[in-house]
């Protein structure tokens, strides 16, 4: 953890704790550095799925040109906090209270996963015209990742064979400009993955559009971009993906690539921080019981991995008993939950770990207190910490501690 960041969480107070802190300035220059790797020609969309926190996304919105949505929820939750932000809204099942509310913000792109979502646009578009991409599970291979949803059987976006049609419901409706095609197929490629993905999606789109004589400008090929949680300092390639995508760019004058990350801008921003409340032994095996646990950061157990953290010692110690402590040895990292599904690090070798010292799980920015099981044993939520440049913490600055 680096220095300010750390000076951050020591004026954290024990009261405080589990907290998550949001490291701001190294957020904006990762962003930053994304947006600089990347050829003009393609729009960097954030997903808000991965982390919505409204000082988040005012961080990234200096170097993104426009936030992914998924639902209604979302989609107002931008608007309200970003008012000029540009806004495409994807996802699968969007009703049609949702399609009207998109309209009326006037989102910049709409992604249509079905003919029966298109047939429900129509219905409720009245005299607005909508800007649509068609998502299609696209006929491709796709090899290396940790998470698939498409290029085999899938809820998401519409089989090829359905394109024809939506086309034809497009032509005959008049108010709506199909402006391309969305094709998110997989998430945790490195960069050289995702590029081959890439050329093959829009070599198939060339295909298919030569075929249909159609012209399409625009491809949106979606997030997926990997998050390394046991490397937590390989970080995706930008500048090889940044300069694959120049090469594709350049033998298609007409075409404008956009991409919607999300794990790969935010993962690296965030840390839960928290206490030992036990140390304790079970047949020779150590587990360290944390305060929280994975109902605040689900990351691990979601993607069957260590959460990486480092341990902060506290020396202070006033009970009238020895300290608990695992020493040279694996050591279990557990929360308070009632199951044994509640691991947030496995067998980790720590030189010591003690009651009462802190740990901080790095790489918790994204899909993380969001997508966690939050009322389950209705423990007390975290706290909510945004460190930013001159802003030397006081005690209880910028900590909210949600509902
Ligand atoms: C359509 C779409 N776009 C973007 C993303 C963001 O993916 P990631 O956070 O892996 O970059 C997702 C994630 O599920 C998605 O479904």
């Amino acid at each position: 953890m680096k220095e300010p960041l750390l000076r951050h969480v020591h004026h954290i107070t024990d009261a405080e704790l589990p907290a998550y802190v949001y490291d701001l300035p190294s957020l904006r220059e990762h962003a930053r550095s994304i947006r600089v790797a990347l050829p003009q020609r393609v729009e960097l969309l954030y997903a808000v799925k991965a982390n919505s926190d409204p000082r988040l996304l005012q961080a990234v919105a200096e170097h993104v040109d426009g936030f992914e949505v998924a639902s209604g929820g979302e989609l107002r939750h931008v608007r309200a906090h970003l008012p000029d932000a540009a806004i495409v809204f994807g996802g699968p099942g969007k009703t049609s209270t949702e399609l009207d509310e998109a309209l009326s913000a006037g989102v910049q792109r709409l992604h249509v996963e079905s003919e029966q979502e298109l047939r429900i646009l129509t219905t409720v578009m009245g005299h607005r015209t909508a800007d649509v991409l068609l998502r299609v599970n696209a006929p491709v291979v796709v090899r290396q990742t940790a998470l698939t949803m498409g290029g085999r059987p899938s809820p998401f976006g519409l089989d090829p064979s359905q394109l024809d049609r939506c086309m034809q419901i497009i032509a005959d409706d008049g108010r709506i400009r199909l402006r391309g095609l969305h094709v998110h197929l997989a998430s945790g490629l490195d960069a050289r993955a995702h590029l081959a993905l890439v050329e093959e999606v829009v070599s198939w789109a060339d295909c298919w559009t030569r075929q249909r004589g159609v012209e399409l400008t625009e491809i949106n090929v979606g997030g997926g971009m990997d998050v390394d949680y046991d490397r937590p300092h390989k970080t995706f390639d930008w500048s090889a993906f940044g300069t694959g995508l120049r090469q594709i760019l350049s033998r298609r004058p007409g075409l404008t690539l956009k991409i919607e990350p999300g794990r790969s801008v935010t993962a690296y921003c965030g840390t839960y921080v928290t206490q030992v409340l036990d140390v304790k032994f079970s047949r020779g095996e150590a587990f360290a019981v944390l305060r929280g646990g994975t109902h605040h950061l689900r990351t691990p157990a979601a993607k069957q991995h260590d959460q990486p953290f480092e341990i902060i010692p506290d020396d202070v110690w006033h009970l009238p008993w020895i300290r608990p402590e695992a020493r040279d040895e694996p050591v279990t990292l557990v929360g308070q939950l009632c199951t044994p599904k509640d691991v947030l690090a496995r067998r980790v070798m720590t030189t010591r770990l003690r009651v009462g010292d802190r740990v901080a799980f790095t790489m918790a920015g994204a899909y993380a207190w969001n997508i966690s099981h939050q009322g389950f044993l209705m423990h007390p939520h975290p706290t909510f910490h945004h460190h930013d440049e001159g802003n030397q913490p006081l005690p209880y600055e910028c900590a909210c501690r949600t509902a």
